[in-house]
């Protein structure tokens, strides 16, 4: 078994951690949505939460699930947040963004206690970077950042909806950079990203997951720092 099987079987184990007074992150993509849905039909059996959404997808779909979505102002701190990931290496760090919610999820996991990544096996691996990191980029600035990331080595492309440039929730860029043949440590690449004026944020998550739970066949394989 594996795909979209193996997602549902991570994201079930994941919800038996979310309890009832709780508030809690809800993160974004088609892993994510199996949590949701199952959120949801808890709350339906009785279930009392508070969620933060990290997408206007992911607020759309709990609403309708009648999930309780306050902001991320009100819920102050998370007790909790589930989200998927592209990749996950060894050592809890991730790409995530490959949906393009990466700032809000970034934001959320930073404001949460415990904060649980659910996975098919597939998004195992030994080493970040067969996945193109995605980088969020200001408009006014995006070509120049491009220029930029090219003399670094990156590879960056400008991610496209159609013909037309691809909008973040927040009415931004996504660039895709190709950090496979980069030599800096991943701390390092991170900072070097972040201190290029008009990238917003990177899809490098390396320091905020306490579990991560991976489907693998019909099992829940669990690992916690
Ligand atoms: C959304 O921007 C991403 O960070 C997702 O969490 C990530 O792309 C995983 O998505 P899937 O569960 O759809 O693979």
């Amino acid at each position: 078994m594996s795909g979209v099987n193996e997602k549902k079987v991570a994201a079930l184990e994941a919800v038996k951690y979310v309890k009832s007074g709780m508030k809690v992150g809800l993160g974004t993509g088609s892993t994510a949505f199996y949590m949701i849905e199952a959120i949801g039909e808890q709350v339906k059996n009785g279930l009392k939460i508070k969620a933060v959404a990290t997408s206007v997808e992911t607020e759309k779909l709990a609403k309708k699930l009648g999930i309780e979505i306050i902001t991320l102002a009100e819920a102050k701190r998370l007790d909790i947040t589930i989200d998927g990931a592209d990749e996950v290496n060894e050592d809890f760090q991730l790409i995530k963004g490959g949906g393009g919610a990466l700032l809000r999820e970034k934001i959320v996991a930073h404001n949460t206690d415990l904060n649980i990544i659910i996975a098919d096996s597939s998004k195992s691996v030994s080493r970040l970077g067969k996945f193109k990191l995605p980088i969020e980029t200001i408009p006014f600035a995006t070509q120049l950042i491009i220029e930029e990331l090219k003399t670094m080595k990156l590879s960056p492309v400008q991610r496209l909806r159609g013909d037309q440039a691809y909008k973040t929730d927040e009415n931004n860029d996504i660039v895709d950079i190709d950090i496979w043949n980069c030599e800096d440590a991943l701390q390092v690449l991170e900072e070097r990203l972040k201190s290029i004026p008009g990238i917003v944020e990177t899809g490098l998550f390396l320091n905020t997951t306490n579990v991560v739970i991976l489907g693998q066949g019909e099992k829940a394989v669990s690992r916690k720092r």
